[in-house]
């Protein structure tokens, strides 16, 4: 196995779409980052959404009719992708750039809404960013995501954890000082259409690597550059349906105010 950082392993694969696996998804949580993100906007408001890959989602869930957007991302590789897909895309309103969410650099009190979706953050700093009475919008993956999976392969991203990564991140919001702070669980099926899908879909998230939110590393000396086939067909035998092959999703919303 490679020896990958965090970084390395976002900065191979340079992009966050998922649109070439087809994937069919049904929600079954009422709750959706994007509506809350419409809700407290308007056109004055000023938004920073932290690691926010190949700006995938900035340019096709953000409100357009906003005053500012500044989308970041620590490696390279995805704001490269970013700025080709901005310049598909004619905006005006968007820019992106290198940053650490762990050294966060930017304006104090400038923000109206913050958003990190599947990323790492770190409360305190988001909260010097935003004005007072702006917003943190939190979407991540949590305990027990894809859990029958990865107990078929004995591992996986959080599988050994104790403590669930929503609730250490819901303190860690609590404890930077925001208000009105809610915790949302999002249950979601995620069905693909055949086995090949699905493999190529397991080479690029990182659902099958050993990456623990309690462990301040992140990511082990661990990426996966092949699937065990047979504890694959194992799980696909168990789990297939009319809709196709099922993965059970977890993941969860945070809002609070400052
Ligand atoms: C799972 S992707 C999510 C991308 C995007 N937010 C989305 O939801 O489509 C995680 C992103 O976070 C970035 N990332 C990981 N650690 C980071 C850090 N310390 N600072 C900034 N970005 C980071 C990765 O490079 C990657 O692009």
């Amino acid at each position: 196995m490679e020896k990958y950082t965090e970084k390395d392993y976002y900065d191979q694969i340079k992009d966050w779409n998922f649109d070439e696996f087809q994937i069919l998804a049904e929600g079954y949580t009422n709750w959706d980052m994007y509506d809350v993100l419409k809700n407290v906007t308007n056109e004055d408001s000023k938004i920073l959404d932290l690691g926010t890959g190949g700006g995938e989602k900035v340019l096709s869930e953000f409100p357009t009719n906003v005053k500012e957007i500044l989308a970041t991302d620590l490696s390279e590789g995805m704001i490269e992708t970013a700025n080709e897909n901005l310049k598909k895309s004619g905006r005006k309103n968007v820019t992106f750039r290198i940053m650490d969410n762990k050294k966060m650099n930017v304006p104090s009190e400038y923000f109206d809404v913050v958003v990190a979706r599947n990323t790492v953050t770190c409360p305190d700093q988001i909260y010097k960013a935003l004005k007072p009475g702006g917003y943190l919008i939190i979407h991540g993956v949590d305990q027990y995501d894809c859990h029958s999976l990865k107990r078929i392969f004995g591992y996986g991203q959080a599988y050994t954890d104790t403590k669930p990564i929503s609730v250490i991140d819901y303190e860690a919001v609590l404890d930077a000082g925001f208000r009105d702070a809610e915790l949302i669980p999002i249950h979601e099926k995620e069905y693909f259409k055949s086995k090949e899908l699905l493999y190529k879909f397991l080479l690029k998230v990182p659902i099958l690597d050993e990456f623990s939110e309690e462990d301040e590393n992140g990511f082990k000396d661990f990426h996966l550059n092949q699937i065990d086939e047979k504890k694959l067909n194992e799980y696909i035998s168990k789990n297939t349906y009319d809709k196709g092959i099922l993965l059970l999703r977890r993941y969860y919303g945070i809002v609070a105010k400052k």
